[in-house]
């Protein structure tokens, strides 16, 4: 790993690249390979200069290093919501190694001679069994590390919303990043953590709940996740999806071959209709389609693609799941595909597509039809 080994002294010798040269972003441990490709392409298509750092495989995260210069215009041109396998994306400095007896004068000398300024400070560690038995390090040195920023006026009260990361990578190693409003994870790790219903039928439900968090905006929630919405729930089987859709008051037709969980079906909000879920077609236009059938993307994207094109639906939320190597480029054709039917029939659409922490080895896809 490329870093430098610095105390307070050295920095005054002027031997870190103080600027913040690299973009940082965090992943599911596994899928670094994806989230590289993805932003090498991405980078390739906004014409920037510069690579992608060899990913390590199972790391939890990935970085690019610019040719020349800070990253700023890469992060803001890229967008994290933009990204499919990205949790989390910073502005970064290049790893530091630290001196285990002062880790904070290399790092409070980095902050400060950067010119750079922050609001708050969070400790973070890449989602891995390693990154966790790094959380209680990174814990005590919060308090004295504040102080000492504030004292040389690295932290203060107002500072545009900026946030430092500290994103430990050992206990001689960190990689210093920051992020900006409004074009960040709000969540420690870009990691949204949901508690599990005790009485949902299935821990599928919270794919569909973390959905809903991501892709809809929270005032808009009353809205588009009314009482009394129709919807379909295509392969619901137990049923954890559909336990969502009833736990909003909607009414669900629940479409699968497998036996559905007898509370849901004592609601009186579900009718289950043992068919295929390729072929079913609603008696009537609903609000929302869910899908999490387990099948070939493509063949999810051709049946989605169908629903929209007949306007079946206003919302739809369905997975792809991803049991290939290479991730990324399955993910990119779908995605081409379903924007390039729906460009060509003028159907105005909105697509996003997130690698969500509740997904293994699936995304999850949002489309919001527009009239
Ligand atoms: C991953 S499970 C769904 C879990 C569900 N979302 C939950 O939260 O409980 C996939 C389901 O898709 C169903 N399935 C597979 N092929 C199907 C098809 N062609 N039509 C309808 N259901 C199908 C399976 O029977 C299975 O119950």
């Amino acid at each position: 790993m490329l870093g430098y080994v610095v105390n307070s002294d050295q920095i005054e010798e002027d031997c870190v690249n103080r600027t913040p040269n690299e973009w940082l972003l965090y992943c599911r441990a596994g899928f670094e390979a994806d989230l590289g490709a993805e932003i090498a392409d991405r980078a390739a298509r906004a014409g920037a200069t510069g690579e992608v750092v060899t990913p390590t495989p199972n790391a939890g995260f990935v970085r690019w290093r610019t040719a020349e210069g800070a990253a700023n215009a890469i992060h803001r041109d890229i967008r994290l919501d933009s990204l499919v396998f990205a949790r989390q994306s910073l502005v970064a400095f290049e790893p530091l190694m630290l001196d285990r007896q002062d880790r904070l004068g290399a790092i409070v000398s980095l902050v400060n001679q950067s010119g750079w300024n922050f609001e708050s400070v969070w400790h973070e560690t890449p989602d891995t069994n390693e990154g966790k038995s790094l959380v209680r390090l990174s814990k005590s040195l919060s308090r004295p590390l504040e102080s000492a920023l504030k004292k040389g006026g690295g932290l203060r009260r107002k500072a545009g919303g900026r946030r430092l990361h500290l994103f430990w990578l050992s206990g001689e190693s960190v990689q210093i990043g920051m992020s900006f409003p409004g074009n960040r994870s709000e969540h420690p790790g870009g990691v949204l953590r949901l508690r599990h219903p005790s009485d949902a039928p299935s821990r599928s439900t919270l794919k569909l709940e973390e959905a809903w968090h991501v892709f809809i905006p929270r005032d808009r929630w009353e809205e588009r996740l009314a009482d009394g919405m129709q919807a379909v729930d295509l392969g619901a089987a137990p049923g954890g999806w559909t336990y969502q859709l009833v736990r909003k008051q909607m009414f669900v037709y629940a479409i699968d071959n497998g036996p559905m969980d007898k509370g849901l079906m004592a609601t009186g909000q579900v009718e289950h209709l043992r068919e295929d879920g390729f072929v079913w077609e609603p008696p009537y236009r609903l609000d929302w389609l869910v899908c999490d059938i387990v099948d070939k993307p493509m063949r999810v994207i051709d049946m989605v693609e169908r629903w929209l094109v007949k306007r079946w639906c206003r919302e739809a939320i369905f997975n792809l799941k991803l049991p290939m190597k290479k991730r990324w480029e399955e993910v990119n054709r779908c995605l081409a595909r379903l924007e390039h039917e729906l460009g060509a029939r003028h159907i105005a659409a909105t697509v996003r597509c997130k690698h969500l922490y509740h997904d293994r080895e699936e995304v999850t896809v949002h489309v919001e039809l527009h009239d």
